[in-house]
């Protein structure tokens, strides 16, 4: 962890960041720093080969820049064997791949599947196919005033005895940080398995996944300083090994016979084809980047952060502010200003180079429950300044102006 907090030193670090422009939708996708761009192409120029079929150096170096990748994700959720960890497309994929895997093979008629109204359409949609599939039934907990989880509800839910709870450790939209130690901890003492959404929470919280006692956990590289089409799926051993593959091909097989096939052990039992290996080593030096400065440092500046842009936009009028305080927040913050589209107020902001989210942020039952159809959403990861804040305060304001 760097010793104090350098936020302008670590700017350096971002090619995009140079450009000048305010980048406020970290929580959409982040910047990759040089280090994650420079691991790639070294790949590319220097052993650009497939991984685990050859046998010359550049695909024995390829496969250990590839499964060396994959133990730096191991060390970083603190999974208890790199067989759990499965690299996928993203936390999409990883979430389906639990709803056509294990769902398919462990839900039933009747048997009940608790969601909260917070969730990315991604933890919501697999689970209603999978739900319509089975005869099983979805339940949703609902947020209070404050956009916390409405605990109250999760427990009367958790006495149905669901079969499955999902949740997402962080909300992409109100910025909510979830109990999710103590959400576990009740969902798996009520018998269900709990998977949580970790796309915004890996990136800036971290998680130890056998301290928080989950059975899955997904994540997104894309979000944490590391390439697109990169993902991990963490799961519990037990559960990967008796669950059938997501996916059939090469890779994912020991022995194939014209009517049957012996599968490949854990984990390329579920990584069938060939990789995003350029994307694997690039996460796991997005990894080593991130851990470098340190989640708590980087949790710390974001709080900072959220809280000095609360203070600013409450002087805003005509402003509406999702969301909790900047002490349960990560640093999201999404608004809804009197008379402007939250499209307008984007496009506005875009005319002072100031990058935000607007739109329903994947997350449209939430945005119903709230009633407003859209939001316009800032987010900060490491590498945010109070500088690009005062831009969106004055960017806003300018708005106004322009909307009379
Ligand atoms: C909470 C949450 N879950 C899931 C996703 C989906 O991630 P991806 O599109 O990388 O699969 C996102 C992306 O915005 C998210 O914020």
């Amino acid at each position: 962890m760097l010793a104090t907090y350098d936020v302008e030193a670590l700017r350096q670090d971002f090619p995009f960041l140079q450009t000048g422009v305010a980048y406020l939708d970290s929580a959409n996708t982040s910047q990759r720093p040089r280090q994650v761009l420079e691991a790639m192409e070294r790949y590319f120029t220097g052993f650009n080969a497939n991984i685990h079929r050859s046998a010359y150096r550049a695909s024995e170096q390829a496969t250990e820049a590839y499964e060396g990748a994959r133990d730096k994700v191991r060390a970083f959720l603190n999974a208890a064997s790199r067989k759990e960890i499965i690299y996928t497309r993203g936390t999409t994929e990883g979430i389906n791949l639990v709803a056509y895997s294990w769902g398919r093979q462990n839900i039933r008629a009747g048997d009940l599947i608790v969601l909260t109204i917070m969730e990315h359409h991604s933890n919501i949609v697999p689970w209603q196919i999978l739900a319509r599939e089975k005869g099983a039934r979805l339940a949703y907990v609902d947020v209070d005033e404050q956009g916390l989880l409405r605990q109250d509800q999760f427990e009367t839910l958790l006495q149905q005895g669901p079969r499955l709870v999902c949740f997402t450790q962080v909300s992409n939209t109100l910025g909510t940080i979830n109990p999710y130690r103590e959400m576990t901890a009740s969902a798996k003492a009520a018998g269900a398995t709990v998977l949580i959404d970790g796309a915004q929470g890996a990136p800036h919280l971290g998680i130890d996944v056998q301290e928080t006692g989950c059975d899955f956990y997904a994540f997104s590289g894309h979000k944490i300083c590391g390439p697109t089409g990169i993902g991990i799926l963490y799961g519990r051993r037990e559960l990967l090994e008796a669950m059938p593959p997501f996916m059939g091909g090469g890779d994912m097989i020991r022995a194939v016979r014209l009517y049957d096939t012996d599968y490949a052990p854990l984990p390329e039992k579920f990584e069938a084809g060939t990789q995003a290996i350029a994307e694997a080593i690039g996460l796991g030096a997005a990894i080593d980047y991130v851990q470098g400065v340190g989640l708590d440092a980087i949790h710390a500046h974001e709080q900072a952060l959220a809280e000095y842009a609360l203070e600013a936009l409450s002087e805003v009028s005509g402003l509406r502010v999702f969301g909790p305080p900047a002490s349960g927040r990560a640093g999201v913050i999404s608004m809804w200003m009197d008379g402007i589209h939250p499209h307008d107020l984007s496009t506005i902001l875009d005319r002072h180079d100031v990058n935000i989210r607007a739109g329903h942020n994947c997350t449209m039952p939430l945005m119903e429950r709230l009633g407003v159809p859209a939001t316009a959403r800032a987010s900060f990861y490491l590498y945010t300044t109070r500088k690009e804040i005062d831009r969106l305060v004055a960017g806003l304001e300018d708005a106004k102006r322009i909307f009379g």
